[in-house]
This record gives C-alpha cells, sequence and structure tokens, in this order.
C-alpha cells in the first residue's frame, strides 16, 4: 500500500478539521488547527493513500527553540496498525532536529492511549514527569521525553528530508523551498 507522507497545506485544512472530528472531537478543532498553521506551517504533515487523507500530525517548537512539541497526531481507524502513526513521529523529529539549539522533543500522553504510547517509545521517548491538576483539580497530565543530541553530534542537513512507509520513499516538499 503506497502511502505519501508530505507536508500539509492549508488547502488541506478542511479535510483536517473533518478527519480530526472522527478522531479526537475534543482534543482538535478548527481555532487550534488554525493556529498550528499560523504558528508552525513547516511542522504540519499529512498521510495519504490514492490523494485521501488518512492522516496527520502537528509539532512546534518554544520561543528559545530548545523544546520541540509533538502537539497532534491522529490516523483514520482503518489505517492504524500500518506504521503511519510512528512515520508521523519520525517526520516530525526530523525536522525539529533541524533547529540548531533542540534539546528535547516533549509530548502529552493520556496514560490509557496505548498505541501512541507505543509508538513514542519506538521512537526513543521516554516517561518524564506527571504534571498534577494542569487541566484542573485531578486532571493531571503526563509528558513523554526525548533527549536530543547537541547539534554538532547531529547531522543537521538541509530540508527537504526522506521518508518512508512500507517500501515507498516520499520526498517530504518543503512549501518555502523550490
Ligand atoms: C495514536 C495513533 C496516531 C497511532 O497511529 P497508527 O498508525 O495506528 O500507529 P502505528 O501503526 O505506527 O503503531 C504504533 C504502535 O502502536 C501499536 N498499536 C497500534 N494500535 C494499537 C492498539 N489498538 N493497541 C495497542 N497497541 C497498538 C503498534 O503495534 C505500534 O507499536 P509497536 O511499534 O510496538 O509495534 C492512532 O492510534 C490514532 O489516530 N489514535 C487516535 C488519536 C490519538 O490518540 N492521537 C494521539 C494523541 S494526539
Amino acid at each position: 500500500m503506497e502511502i505519501k507522507i508530505e507536508s500539509a497545506d492549508r488547502e488541506d485544512f478542511l479535510e483536517m478539521i473533518e478527519l480530526a472530528d472522527l478522531t479526537m472531537p475534543d482534543r482538535m478543532n478548527l481555532h487550534e488547527l488554525k493556529k498550528y498553521f499560523e504558528l508552525f506551517p513547516d511542522l504540519i504533515f499529512k498521510a495519504t493513500h490514492n490523494n485521501r487523507l488518512v492522516g496527520f500530525s502537528c509539532a512546534g517548537i518554544d520561543m528559545y527553540q530548545t523544546t520541540g512539541w509533538l502537539l497532534f497526531s491522529n490516523v483514520i481507524e482503518e489505517y492504524r496498525g500500518r506504521g503511519i502513526g510512528k512515520k508521523l513521529i519520525q517526520v516530525r523529529l526530523q525536522v525539529l532536529q533541524q533547529f540548531q539549539a533542540l534539546e528535547q522533543v516533549l509530548v502529552t500522553v493520556n496514560a490509557s492511549n496505548t498505541a501512541s504510547i507505543c509508538a513514542l517509545q519506538s521512537a526513543g521517548f521516554e516517561m518524564n514527569r506527571m504534571e498534577n491538576d494542569y487541566y484542573g483539580p485531578g486532571k493531571h497530565r503526563n509528558i513523554m521525553r526525548l533527549a536530543v543530541a547537541t547539534s554538532a553530534s547531529r547531522n543537521i542537513t538541509e530540508p527537504p528530508v526522506i521518508t518512508a512507509v512500507g517500501f515507498h520513499y516520499f520526498r517530504i516538499i518543503r512549501k518555502d523551498r523550490p
């Protein structure tokens, strides 16, 4: 099955919102996604199959560019368990690692979200801390963390980045580059 992983565009916006409404309506909404497109346009990726959107993911980075965040990821149910979620993690990590000052990547996880935790663990993330009452009394959040090697020991290359799903390789096309 040929799954393409590539940068998402603003034109994908409506399809992305429809998909997020199916998978995580309480986590992603129109305002949130618009914000991500404003702040981190090069950190949003989509997975397509025969031009159909089957998943997407967003990442961000703090203002000091030392901490990257995996902000959201989803794959439609019938396409889950085929490695797409893991590829969406990898592509975001590849792009975040182009930031010279990057020290770590964090992600908020729900302790009961086994698929998400498994995918993050395969990418090297470890449980880091629980922030009590973060979402209000009794509503905690868990954070997983991936430490990133110093830029000197990292292979910082110019995007585009190459990634793969299954046996098919795809070029990640950056909107700002020819
Ligand atoms: C989390 C999610 C994006 C993972 O996508 P995916 O394409 O199914 O992920 P992968 O196929 O790459 O599988 C990731 C890992 O989870 C495991 N996994 C997949 N579905 C699973 C399930 N239902 N139960 C347990 N483990 C599962 C896979 O075996 C794999 O682990 P492995 O590397 O040890 O084999 C997808 O399940 C999803 O969209 N969930 C709803 C939205 C969500 O929870 N998003 C994350 C928070 S923003």
